[in-house]
């Protein structure tokens, strides 16, 4: 059997040679504890360090200012308690598009007494930044104020103004999140920097799961969310994974040299597919809407299919060799929609989203062959 055409790129990616090669030279040098004084727990300290350079790298931040996390769910779950620590008052301005691990943030602390404003996105999915001004402009003086945001949209691929976020939080005393999961490694670093804090994810940059990292601002101290230890200055307790922070390193390393320009190569292959798609679905009398507007990242095509469930094509198309998405991973296997694309364009249209993610793997012919499969799927129902 021919291994599948993966195209689910914002789920996951497929780890790097040189992630690998990195991975398995540690596992034979690096397997200590990276906390223990001894030469072995040294020699796995020296891995975490070196990713926690690479990481800082990446973000534009200090290497003292990284905290290693299980991933992105982690970091901005750390991220999202922070500036409230002390006490559940304050006002946080977020948006329904987020990925669910700010959005259950948000939603809890709005349970805890925190006030959230929900910013209305615009029809592409992009936050107006004049609403987060007028909301800034009428808080009460000194309440603690936070902006949470993602820099790429996991499911439509829209990049949010970020820049421009944090001139505007910083001339109101307010602070920036960012979740840049989507982002790094991914466009331009200028478009996803500068804010106060930082989530990131290995896995989404070829490096291994089980790894990401929140970035801070120098000296913002954390509310840890485990307690018990005194690893990663005690914002996160418990023995940190040298062998993934070994790859890691190199998925940082590579993400900052090359990755957008790498990503850049995919936008006529996107381009391709979407015109395509939306063309062969009309010969068949199917009508297939495009979610994304620009701007937007180059690898990612967001399909709305008239009179079918994304669930139902993903399955279909996995049948024919081809890896899409419905919606985020993280909500697969649920029976409902992406809660963000439900926020966008309505819960019934929401149910017949497909998602096709491209990555640095992705070539023309696995695009073509995407669309052979899907013309073979629609056209069988026909
Ligand atoms: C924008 C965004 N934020 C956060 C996450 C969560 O990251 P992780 O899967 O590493 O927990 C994801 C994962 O899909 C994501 O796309």
């Amino acid at each position: 059997m021919s291994p599948p055409v993966y195209l689910d790129h914002n789920a996951t990616t497929p780890p790097h040679e040189d992630v690998l090669a990195a991975m398995h030279r540690a596992w034979s040098t690096g397997w200590a504890n990276p906390s223990s004084l001894h030469r072995a727990g040294r020699q796995a300290r020296r891995l975490v360090e070196e990713a926690r350079e690479a990481v800082a790298a990446l973000a534009g931040l200090h290497p003292r200012d990284v905290t290693f996390t299980s991933g992105g769910t982690e970091a901005n779950n750390l991220a999202i308690e922070r500036p409230f620590r002390l006490g559940d008052r304050g006002l946080l301005l977020t948006s329904r598009l987020e990925h669910p691990s700010l959005l259950a943030c948000a939603e809890d602390l709005e349970r805890r007494g925190v006030r959230v404003h929900w910013i209305e996105p615009l029809p592409g999915g992009h936050l107006p930044l004049d609403a987060f001004a007028s909301v800034l402009a009428r808080r009460e003086p000194g309440e603690p104020t936070l902006l949470a945001t993602h820099a790429v949209h996991h499911e439509t691929g829209a990049i949010q103004p970020i820049p421009e976020l944090a001139a505007l939080a910083e001339s109101h005393g307010a602070q920036l999140h960012v979740d840049a999961v989507q982002a790094a490694g991914r466009i331009d670093p200028a478009l996803w920097r500068g804010a106060h804090s930082v989530a990131l994810a290995a896995h989404k940059l070829r490096g291994p799961k089980g790894i990401g990292a929140l970035v801070t601002r120098p000296g913002l101290p954390l509310h840890p969310l485990l307690r018990g230890g005194s690893q990663e200055r005690g914002f996160r307790p418990g023995t940190l994974d040298p062998i993934a922070a070994a790859g890691f390193a190199v998925a940082a390393h590579r993400a900052l040299h090359g990755g957008p320009e790498r990503y850049a190569t995919l936008r006529p292959l996107r381009d391709a597919l979407e015109q395509k798609a939306v063309a062969e679905a009309a010969r068949l009398g199917i009508q297939i809407d495009l979610t994304g507007r620009e701007p937007r990242a180059p690898h990612v095509a967001h399909l709305l299919v008239a009179g079918w469930r994304g669930d139902e094509l993903v399955a279909a198309l996995d049948l024919e060799g081809i890896c899409v998405s419905s919606g985020s991973a993280c909500s697969a296997g649920t029976a409902e929609p992406s809660p963000a694309i439900a926020a966008l364009v309505g819960i019934e249209r929401a149910r017949s989203a497909l998602r096709v993610s491209l990555g640095e793997t992705s070539t023309m012919d696995d695009v073509a062959a995407f669309l052979k499969a899907l013309q073979r799927v629609l056209g069988r129902a026909r």
